[in-house]
């Protein structure tokens, strides 16, 4: 079963068994996670704000003027932020590593 690795707000790492062709936020939001996701993947709320691990970012779609301009009212944002419901789970980035940005 295809994995993904997830730290909680609380700083303690999950391994979280998932299907590919979900986004990130519906992987993370569906097993329960503490993610609002408050628009449902629309790209209009940053509240599926993520870290990625520096070892995946890469191998991830580039970031697009939507997602950019998003981000960019996201709070404490860091170089590796990406907004979970623009990355799409592909065997590509089986085992990546993400964190749940703050509130
Ligand atoms: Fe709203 Fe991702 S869920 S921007």
């Amino acid at each position: 079963m295809p994995i993904i690795y997830v730290k909680d707000r609380n700083g303690q790492e999950h391994k979280v068994e998932a299907d590919y062709n979900l986004t990130l936020m519906e992987i993370i939001r569906d097993k329960g996670f503490e993610i609002e996701a408050t628009c449902g993947g629309c790209c209009a709320c940053a509240t599926c704000h993520l870290y990625i691990d520096n070892n995946w970012l890469d191998k991830l779609e580039k970031i697009n003027d939507d997602e950019e301009s998003m981000l960019d009212q996201a709070f404490d944002l860091k170089k590796n932020s990406r907004l979970g419901c623009q990355i799409e789970f592909t065997e590509e980035i089986d085992g990546i590593k993400v964190e749940i940005a703050p509130d």
